[in-house]
């Protein structure tokens, strides 16, 4: 009887604790702004080009709501010039934090000094900028795209390392202008011209890109590029898309084709959208290099220690795996988008 008046003790104690700390680990950081009032976030979203972007505005909407954050949302239809206006509307209103995904890397300079004159910090989520002046956004969280493109250009080389003579490579790039754009166009060249390269020295196979052409992330127009890059190379033995869903198309304009995605043509994408991860099931896709929309929950959380005026990293990068033909069917991601 006394043991067990002991053991419940333990447990009400331990429980006591574990509760106590979890308030503690969550108390410095604020729910609401200095005017007592539910903290107050303005997202500018890009458009609605991919089912990765689709995934990414329902991770921001789902965990401002659990953040109990108040969320303006504007999609920007895939124009810069409505993002910068929706960022100023914003700061019209007096959000407390501003973020946005940054359709392209340049020309933010003017609405971001105008952000700082007003003392409105900015977060970007999933894209980079590149600015005249330093200081202009508090954060970044998403994805490191020159990492993503060294992925797949390292991948491409083991795959080819008992290869020999000319490997014809053609590439559907991203939005121009855009950071997933060059960052995975550049690391996928940078791979690919790596001579330390130590998985096979001996390898003599010779990487050739024969065009790059744009299909803005969007499979309609991944298709249709691709209809036009078949129309004019032959004998070719790669494709890299910079996303799943111009591959998803591309697979489409060789399969209409009698051209057998995955075995005739090697195709590498980037996301790891369920359609692409089924299309590897089946195949037609031999490597993705993983991109996380997934960053609702972090951001919410940099906006919470912003608010409290509490320091954050200055950049927070995603952790995120490469999925090949060669992993067991269980071992793939099943993402709910
Ligand atoms: O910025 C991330 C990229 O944008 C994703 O890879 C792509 O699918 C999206 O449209």
């Amino acid at each position: 009887m006394k043991k067990l008046f002991l053991a419940s003790l333990v447990v009400l104690v331990a429980s006591a604790i574990s509760t106590y700390l979890l308030y503690l680990d969550d108390s410095f950081l604020e729910t609401e702004n200095d005017f007592g009032s539910k903290i107050v976030l303005g997202f500018a979203q890009l458009g609605a080009e991919s089912e990765w972007r689709s995934a990414s505005s329902a991770s921001i909407k789902d965990a401002a709501r659990r953040y109990g954050i108040e969320l303006m949302f504007e999609n920007a239809q895939q124009k810069q010039e409505n993002q910068i206006k929706a960022i100023r509307s914003f700061i019209a209103h007096r959000v407390d934090v501003i973020a946005f995904s940054p359709i392209v890397e340049t020309g933010w300079d003017n609405i971001l000094l105008e952000a700082k004159a007003e003392g409105i910090p900015v977060v970007l989520v999933d894209r980079h900028i590149r600015t005249e002046s330093d200081g202009l956004f508090a954060a970044f969280v998403g994805s490191d795209f020159v990492e993503e493109g060294r992925k797949a250009g390292r991948w491409l080389r083991k795959k080819f390392a008992d290869a020999e003579g000319e490997v014809r490579v053609v590439e559907l790039r991203g939005t121009e202008g855009s950071s997933p754009m060059r960052g995975r166009y550049e690391g996928f060249r940078e791979a690919l011209g790596d001579n330390d390269w130590d998985n096979d020295p001996k390898s003599s196979a010779q990487f050739k890109v024969l065009c790059s052409l744009r299909g803005d992330f969007m499979r309609s127009k991944g298709r249709e590029t691709m209809e036009q890059i078949l129309s004019s190379y032959s004998n070719i033995d790669v494709l890299f898309a910079h996303n799943d869903d111009m591959a998803m198309g591309a697979v489409e304009a060789m399969e209409e084709r009698g051209i057998r995605p995955g075995k005739d043509v090697v195709v590498i994408s980037v996301d790891a959208q369920r359609s692409a991860v089924e299309a590897m099931k089946q195949g037609k896709i031999n490597c993705i290099v993983e991109c996380n929309p997934y960053v609702g929950d972090r951001l919410m959380e940099l906006v919470r220690k912003l608010v409290a005026g509490v320091s954050v990293p200055s950049r927070i990068y995603s952790e995120e795996k490469v999925y090949t033909e060669d992993d067991a069917p269980e071992d793939l991601p099943v993402h709910p988008y």
